[in-house]
């Protein structure tokens, strides 16, 4: 049985496998510029962040139908289960759909039926996070922000709001505005920050966006200050180590900073990102981590203690109190 454990950073597009990308392109009449599932694989050698959202945002034209995205989510959800997922905070990207012609209601209402169903039928409970890409102009994130109000919780679905995409040019503050409307609707926070980006970024999205968890936020080992506001303030970090190897923001998951952070008293959490891109689910993660850098199981308790810490789940401590108690109870093989 798989340590439980919730999922924290995850994008829903970075769950397409090559399998279901040319399913749904059959599916479809998507003609897809690879020749089959390897070639496609054989693809997926990143040397930054960029050279893999052009892959990613071009995989996406396969997804158009609403079956499309419960087919999508709901393949993720059986996986994550295998691993010990037992909660997700889901992430997806509208602007990269509205702009290919998709809608949000096509969006929403797939994604939705998929979640709806998850707790009875692969006990994952979840929610939905829609992120603004940092690339595309705050005026689009705000008219984004207006097309989800019919889909935000408690009517529907989406509960916050995050950051995502190519990161070094486009610090937070170019996202305030919208950040200040997310919250003035009740909308959870967060942002990816210090993924390629300076530690200052990370400073912005928690001063600027009121960002409560930092995705990512690798980079503010580079400065202690940082590092000792983030361990007083008890901030979640959403780290993805597999991803940080394949986009090169480390060289080598044997000098992934994780220990330390873990020994600074950082609340470090261990997230899949995109899984189908960047070699494992979430259970894949926390295998790697332990191999590589030789993580004692308590240092893999404390890591899933920490992801039901840093959940939403303040609508349901009680929740909450059990994914923990189950982490406790864990008996490692
Ligand atoms: N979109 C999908 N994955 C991402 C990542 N790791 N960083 C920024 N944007 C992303
Ligand atoms: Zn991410």
């Amino acid at each position: 049985m798989p340590l439980p454990k919730a999922e924290l950073h995850l994008h829903i597009e970075g769950t397409l496998e090559p399998e279901l990308a040319f399913a749904l392109a059959a599916r479809n009449g998507v003609e897809l510029p690879y020749a089959d599932t390897d070639a496609l694989r054989t693809a997926y050698e990143f040397t930054d962040l960029q050279s893999f959202l052009d892959l990613y945002y071009g995989l996406m034209a396969v997804l158009r139908t609403e079956d499309d995205f419960a087919d999508l989510a709901d393949a993720y959800l059986a996986r994550a289960a295998a691993q010990g997922v037992r909660h997700a905070e889901i992430f997806f990207d509208p602007q990269a759909h509205l702009a290919r012609g998709v809608a949000m209601e096509t969006v929403v209402a797939g994604l939705g039926r998929a979640l709806d169903r998850s707790e009875a039928v692969h006990g994952v409970s979840t929610q939905l996070i829609m992120c603004f890409l940092r690339d595309e102009s705050a005026a689009s994130a705000l008219e984004t922000l207006e097309t989800a109000k019919p889909y935000l919780a408690p009517q529907g679905p989406i509960v916050g709001v995050g950051l995502d995409s190519a990161e070094v040019g486009h610090p937070p503050a170019k996202f305030r505005e919208v950040y200040e409307a997310a919250a003035a609707l009740g909308l959870r926070r967060v942002a990816h920050a210090g993924e390629e980006g300076p530690p200052a970024y990370i400073t912005e999205a928690l001063d600027v966006l009121g960002a409560e968890r930092i995705d990512h936020g690798l980079r503010c080992v580079e400065d202690p200050e940082l590092v000792a506001r983030l361990v007083r303030d008890r901030v979640p970090l959403t780290l993805c180590p597999l991803s940080n190897v394949r986009l090169r923001a480390v060289d080598v998951l044997a000098e992934h900073p994780l220990p330390a952070m873990l020994d600074a008293g950082l609340l470090c959490t261990v997230n899949s990102d995109d899984p189908a891109y960047f070699g494992g689910y979430a259970g894949d993660n926390f295998d790697a981590v332990r191999v590589a850098l030789g993580l004692s199981p308590e240092r893999l308790r404390e890591l899933a203690r920490n992801s039901f810490l840093a959940a939403f789940l303040e609508h349901d401590e009680d929740r909450r109190s059990r994914y923990l108690a189950e982490v406790e109870a864990y008996e490692f093989p």
